[in-house]
């Protein structure tokens, strides 16, 4: 996604200005003056710094328009990520994506600034899982969501994310493959690419059958919150609302709602759909985000359901990542080197 220009600049009052305009429905007149100041420290150290700061689409408002260089869902941000050229890479997102990036760019220093970003789906599933499930059903390729740490990666065949999954699953040479390890957006996947969902525990024997994902019960705590009943509520209150969900919703809320896609791609849906009201079954900071940008589209928030693993990315610890290069990401060379190989198998075929 394109850069806010005002993510460029030093100039307290410039963005203090940009803010007002632009965020003062959504930020509190009085946090904006600190925000700002925080946004200007930011930008001047990242020079200093030589650093890029990548922000992902759930990031807060002020730090996602004023201070992320670059800023979109997994996929765009591993692509970006691998391109970078400055020394640092500041990421601004969860620990599996800041991870992703030392993968893919090893010679850069990768900080990310909360040492809590984690994330329910990747904490569901360790590398000897991916083991166990690989004796059990011997020659089934494994496909991992992105939403994995890089000993999980290292196990498998090819990664995915939420943009790429139908169509890696499509390229592989076979329609059966192990699909780790988010149970409901293999279930969606699956019902998108006319498959069956199977997992391990109902599995007799080490041939589950053909055209089969046998998955995992993974889930993201976010986005499991979400029900059909919401759907039909809002349907109800706001007739004229467009409803949009993340595959990771559970099925029957994706089935229920308008639109599904990546963060990126629920973005550009309410840029380009002429409807003038949204709700967004995903992170809440996403239709903040929005709105900010589309002052003619009004987005029906559901700000209960927040991760508040991403919620730990704050101005304060992004400017504290700077001053003090913190927290650095590490990844074993080893394990570097064979999760790498399923992360650069899904980009090159997504290009
Ligand atoms: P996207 O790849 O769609 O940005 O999703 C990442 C994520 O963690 C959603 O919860
Ligand atoms: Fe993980 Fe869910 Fe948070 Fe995304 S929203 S980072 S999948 S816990």
């Amino acid at each position: 996604m394109k850069t806010n220009p005002i993510s460029q600049s030093t100039d307290v009052r410039a963005i203090e200005a940009w803010m007002m305009q632009h965020l003062r429905h959504l930020v509190p007149e009085i946090e904006i003056r600190a925000k700002a100041e925080l946004a200007a420290q930011i930008n001047r150290l990242k020079t200093e710094r030589d650093a890029v700061i990548l922000g992902h689409n759930y990031m807060e408002p002020a730090l996602y328009h004023a201070v992320a260089d670059i800023r979109g869902d997994s996929l765009e941000l591993c692509r970006e990520a691998q391109k970078a050229d400055r020394s640092v890479i500041v990421f601004c997102g969860v620990e599996f994506m800041a991870e992703t990036a030392k993968i893919l760019n090893p010679t850069r220093k990768v900080l990310i600034p909360s040492t809590k970003a984690g994330c329910s789906l990747a904490e569901s599933i360790t590398a000897d899982d991916v083991r166990r499930l690989k004796a059990q059903f011997p020659g089934v390729p494994v496909v991992a969501y992105i939403n994995t740490y890089a000993a999980v990666k290292a196990e498998t065949d090819i990664c995915c994310t939420s943009s790429s999954a139908a169509k890696i699953v499509a390229s592989l040479d076979t329609d059966t493959v192990i699909f780790i390890p988010d149970e409901y957006l293999a279930r969606n996947v699956a019902r998108e690419t006319g498959k069956t969902v199977i997992f391990p525990e109902q599995a007799a024997a080490a041939c589950p059958g053909a055209n089969t994902f046998i998955g995992w019960h993974g889930k993201c705590e976010v986005h499991d919150l979400f029900t059909v009943q919401d759907v039909e509520n809002v349907r109800r209150q706001f007739p004229q609302a467009v409803i949009l969900a993340h595959p990771e919703c559970p099925p029957a809320v994706a089935a229920a709602a308008d639109f599904s896609g990546s963060t990126s791609a629920m973005v550009r849906f309410v840029q380009e759909h002429p409807a003038p009201q949204y709700f967004l079954m995903t992170e809440c900071s996403m239709a903040d985000n929005i709105a900010a940008e589309n002052p003619n589209k009004e987005m029906i928030r559901l700000c209960s359901h927040r991760c508040p693993y991403m919620a730990t990315i704050t101005l304060e610890d992004t400017l504290a990542a700077l001053e003090h290069l913190r927290y650095e990401v590490t990844v074993p060379e080893d394990i570097r080197l064979r999760a790498k190989k399923s992360i650069d198998r899904m980009l090159a075929l997504t290009t």
